[in-house]
C-alpha cells in the first residue's frame, strides 16, 4: 500500500509512525509533500520517508492521499487539486471541521473519506471516527479502517455524526473530571502525589470494571448504590448540582461550535 501526505506536520508524523510500526506500509512507500522544505528534510532524515518536491509526484505515487494541512489552509489547498488525476485513489481528509464536500467539489467523482483521530491516538489508544463517501470501495474502506485501527478504536460512521464525535472524543472534559477527583483529595488532606495515584487507580479500576460490562453503566451504578449508603448520598449530591445536565451541556457546546465551523464552510461552498 502506498500512502501520501499533503502537509507533513504533527498529525502526518503520528500517522506515518503508526503505519510503519504496524507494518501496513514501508517507510519508503510513504510519500510526503509540504510547503516547508525543512519539515520534509526532518521527516525524511528521521523516518526514511520519501520526499516529493511537487504535490503531483506525491499524488501520482499514492493510493491514499491524506490531506493533513491545518484547517485554515485546507480551502486554498483543495482548490489546487483539480489539476491532478485521482482515479483509483482515495482522498482522506484529516483537517478538523473540514467536510468531505470541500474535496468532492474540487475533485468531482473522487473517492473521499474523512477521519477524526482524537489526541490519545498518538499513543495508539485513540478513538477515530471515519466517514466515507459512496465512491470509496469496500477494499479501500477496509484499508482505511486498518490504517486508523493502528491508532486505536476505529469507528465507521456517517459524516453527519462527525461534529458530534469531535466534541465527544475530546479529552478536556475527561481530564477536568480527573482533576476534580485530585483536588477533592487535596481538600480532604491527602498529599498531592498520593491524591494523583489514588485518583488514577480509581479511574483505571472503574474503566476495567466498565470494560467487562460495557453496555450496562446503569447496572454498575445500581451495584454501588447500597440503600442509605455513601454512594447514594454522593449521587444525590451530584444530581442536586445538575452534574449530568452540565456534562451533557458541555458536550453539546462542543458539538455546536464544531458544527458552526463546518456549516460556514458548507455555506461558502454552496455560494461558489
Ligand atoms: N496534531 C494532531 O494531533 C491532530 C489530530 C487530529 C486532527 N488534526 C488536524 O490535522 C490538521 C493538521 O494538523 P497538524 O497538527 O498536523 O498541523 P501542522 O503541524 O501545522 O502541519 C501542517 C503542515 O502543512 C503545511 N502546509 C500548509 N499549507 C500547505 C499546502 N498548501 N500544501 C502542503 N503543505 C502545507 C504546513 O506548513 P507551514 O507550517 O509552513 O504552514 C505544516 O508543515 C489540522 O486541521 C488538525 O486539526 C491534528
Amino acid at each position: 500500500m502506498k500512502i501520501g501526505f499533503m502537509g507533513s506536520g504533527a498529525i502526518a508524523e503520528i500517522l506515518s509512525q503508526k503505519i510503519t510500526a504496524s507494518g501496513i506500509a514501508k517507510p519508503s512507500d510513504i510519500y510526503l509533500y509540504d510547503v516547508s522544505a525543512n519539515r520534509l528534510a526532518y521527516m525524511s532524515e528521521k523516518y526514511g520517508l520519501t520526499v516529493c518536491c511537487e504535490p503531483k509526484d506525491m499524488i501520482a505515487a499514492a493510493d491514499y492521499v491524506f490531506m493533513c494541512v491545518r484547517s485554515d489552509n485546507a480551502i486554498d489547498m483543495a482548490k489546487t487539486l483539480n489539476a491532478y488525476d485521482f482515479t483509483g485513489k482515495t482522498i482522506v481528509s484529516i483537517s478538523s471541521g473540514i467536510p468531505m464536500a470541500l474535496y468532492e467539489n474540487n475533485v468531482p467523482g473522487a473517492a473521499v473519506a474523512r477521519a477524526l483521530p482524537n489526541p490519545p491516538s498518538r499513543i495508539g489508544h485513540g478513538v477515530i471516527a471515519v466517514a466515507f463517501n459512496s465512491k470509496v470501495s469496500e477494499s479501500q474502506r477496509a484499508d482505511l479502517m486498518k490504517i486508523f485501527g493502528a491508532m486505536g478504536t476505529c469507528l465507521a460512521l456517517g459524516e453527519d455524526k462527525i461534529n458530534a464525535i469531535t466534541s465527544l472524543t475530546g479529552p478536556a472534559p475527561v481530564y477536568a473530571f480527573f482533576q476534580g477527583i485530585v483536588e477533592s483529595a487535596l481538600l480532604l488532606g491527602i498529599d498531592h502525589k498520593t491524591a494523583a495515584k489514588m485518583a488514577f487507580g480509581t479511574v483505571e479500576g472503574c474503566l476495567k470494571v466498565w470494560e467487562n460490562n460495557i453496555d450496562n453503566i446503569g447496572g454498575l451504578l445500581a451495584e454501588t448504590s447500597t440503600p442509605g449508603g455513601i454512594s447514594v448520598r454522593q449521587l444525590y449530591n451530584l444530581e442536586q448540582n445538575a452534574f449530568k445536565a452540565t456534562v451533557k451541556e458541555c458536550y453539546e457546546e462542543g458539538f455546536l461550535r464544531t458544527k458552526a465551523y463546518s456549516d460556514g464552510i458548507l455555506e461558502m461552498l454552496n455560494k461558489e
